[in-house]
């Protein structure tokens, strides 16, 4: 898919590999929408924060589990740039509990809403921006309108203690790649998921020492974190390479956590 000029969905735009991905996109020449619980980040400027807009981006506010939320940011999108050719889903938030722990036995509530949020939110995004990437003209050679990237976990295979809600949450997004890929293939929409070890962002800055220092001592090379720029050079290998598809790519340093 060649990016400039097309229009992609980014949710989680507003912080961490989300917002690494449209600054990205933007710099690629495309339109990007937004969609985040959160406001603008921090990197559009203070008026463009303000306005909730720049030149070619627009910001929706809208939490990704909620079904009307999420078609009406979509709506406005198209309304603004035409029909989307991409969505990256980057929304998701991390959750570390154990089953049985000293507190006692870990809440449903909280297992539920990751998965709300991972997996069922990916799902939500995935639709609305789905069905209107199938309404946009197939583009030479391939007959390809667009691709969707989702964003699941190097904790999809290798989960850690107080992972079982996140891993289950990342897992199901890996699986769901293949199934898509195969149904999207007649609408000549691609799908590929990325699965990131660890990356330098708030959510991951948020961790304490304890849980990033065997981390870093677990990656093999280069020994750091990864940075988010290097995220958003994957989706935009995956929206240009036209024969990535049905994938699950780790982007990791050769991290196995273990
Ligand atoms: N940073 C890492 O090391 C890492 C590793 C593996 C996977 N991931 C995944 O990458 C994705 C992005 O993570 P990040 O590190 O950039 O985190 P982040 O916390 O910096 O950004 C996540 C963004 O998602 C938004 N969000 C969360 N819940 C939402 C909801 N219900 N509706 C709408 N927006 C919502 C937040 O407001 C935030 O802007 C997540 O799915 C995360 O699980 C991150």
């Amino acid at each position: 898919m060649q990016i400039a000029n097309r229009t992609v969905l980014v949710s989680g735009a507003s912080s961490g590999l989300g917002a690494a991905c449209a600054r990205r996109l933007l710099k690629l020449g495309a339109n990007v929408v937004g969609l985040d619980r959160s406001p603008p980040g921090a990197w559009l400027s203070p008026n463009e924060s303000a306005q909730g807009s720049s030149d070619r981006y627009w910001h929706g506010q809208a939490n990704v589990t909620d079904e009307a939320s999420v078609q009406r940011v979509v709506a406005r999108g198209i309304e603004r740039y035409g029909e989307f050719s991409g969505v990256v889903c980057c929304a998701g938030i991390l959750h570390g509990e154990r089953i049985l722990s000293r507190d006692g036995i870990a809440s449903l509530n909280a297992f539920r809403n990751v998965i709300d949020v991972n997996l069922i939110g990916t799902l939500n995004v995935v639709r609305w921006a789905a069905e209107s990437i199938a309404r946009g003209e197939p583009q030479a050679p391939d007959g390809e309108r667009g691709v969707v990237v989702m964003t699941s976990s190097i904790a999809a295979f290798d989960g850690q203690i107080g992972q079982c809600a996140y891993a289950a949450s990342k897992g199901a997004v890996a699986s769901m790649t293949l199934p898509m890929a195969r149904e999207f293939a007649k609408l000549g929409i691609r799908v590929v998921s990325i699965a990131p070890g660890v990356f330098e962002t708030p959510m991951m800055q948020a961790a304490s020492q304890k849980v990033r220092g065997p981390l870093l001592e677990t990656t093999v090379f280069p020994k750091r974190f990864g940075d988010p720029e290097e995220f958003a050079a994957m989706v935009q290998c995956v929206l240009e390479n036209a024969m990535l598809n049905g994938s699950v790519l780790r982007l990791d340093g050769a991290l196995r956590m273990e």
